[in-house]
């Protein structure tokens, strides 16, 4: 595809659903379904970073995920642990930055300690921003967010508040793509989505390939964003 030919979004969310759905299809165990999750994680950054594309935040775990089974939960951490084990060499020599967007202080040490090693290790890195959603909820998120205001005791802006989310030094999504059929957000940026595009495909996240990523990013072309503002097009 010709991307110097279609407008690009600056920053894409994605809410990789449909792991467990992928592998009951087929008969295997949740876990195996996240496992295969990864190699859509591993060519989705590729290609995020092949086109140049400046953010890229993948929601990975949420504060509601907390409610599954202790071995599924266990299960997705010992995933990232070995993804970010085996490929943080990758996001080196592609120049990504990694870094998370959640709480990652109630994950397990090791986990902790995994995603703050990738963070500092790749600080200074000036291509692809890889921002992963990991104990994040925009719920969470805005209270913490409230919170910190109220202590200064003074009534917030719009900016103090956008200054006090994790997202704050990155821009809004333009486009958030959600897998596996289901059509909400569950609580994924819910302050920073008020004007993302939203893209929906049936696929199940292990089944998301890169055909899938350019339908997404064609119709996203053709979206006509208008923050509020008038129709082109359309006469005085
Ligand atoms: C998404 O897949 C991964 C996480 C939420 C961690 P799911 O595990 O939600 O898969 P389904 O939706 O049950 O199929
Ligand atoms: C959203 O998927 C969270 C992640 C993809 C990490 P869920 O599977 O948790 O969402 P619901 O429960 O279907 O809304
Ligand atoms: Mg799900």
């Amino acid at each position: 595809m010709n991307f110097k030919k279609i407008k690009l979004p600056d920053h894409i969310g994605i809410i990789m659903d449909g792991n467990g759905r992928w592998a009951l299809k087929r008969g295997l165990s949740r876990i195996i379904g996240h496992k295969n999750g990864v190699e859509a994680v591993r060519k989705t950054i590729r290609y995020a970073s092949d086109i140049g594309l400046k953010v890229l935040t993948l929601f990975a775990f949420s504060t509601e995920n907390w409610k599954r089974d202790k071995n599924e939960i266990h299960g997705i951490f010992d995933i990232v642990e070995q993804y970010l084990e085996t490929d943080l060499d990758e996001f080196k020599s592609r120049d990504i930055k990694f870094r998370t967007m959640g709480d990652i202080t109630k994950l397990p040490k090791r986990i902790y300690k995994k995603l703050t090693e990738c963070t500092k290790q790749t600080c200074n890195n000036k291509g692809l921003i890889l921002n992963v959603a990991i104990n994040y909820g925009a719920r969470d998120e805005l209270l913490l967010a409230c919170n910190n205001l109220i202590k200064k005791g003074k009534p917030a802006t719009l900016e103090d508040l956008k200054n006090n989310l994790y997202s704050s030094d990155l821009p809004d999504p333009d486009l958030i793509i959600r897998t596996s059929g289901e059509m909400r957000l569950s609580n994924f940026m819910l302050f920073q989505s008020a004007y993302s595009e939203l893209y929906f495909t049936n696929s199940y996240w292990p089944a998301f390939d890169m055909k899938q990523f350019n339908r997404a990013l064609i119709e996203y072309s053709k979206r006509d964003r208008r923050f509020g503002g008038n129709h082109k097009n359309v006469q005085k």
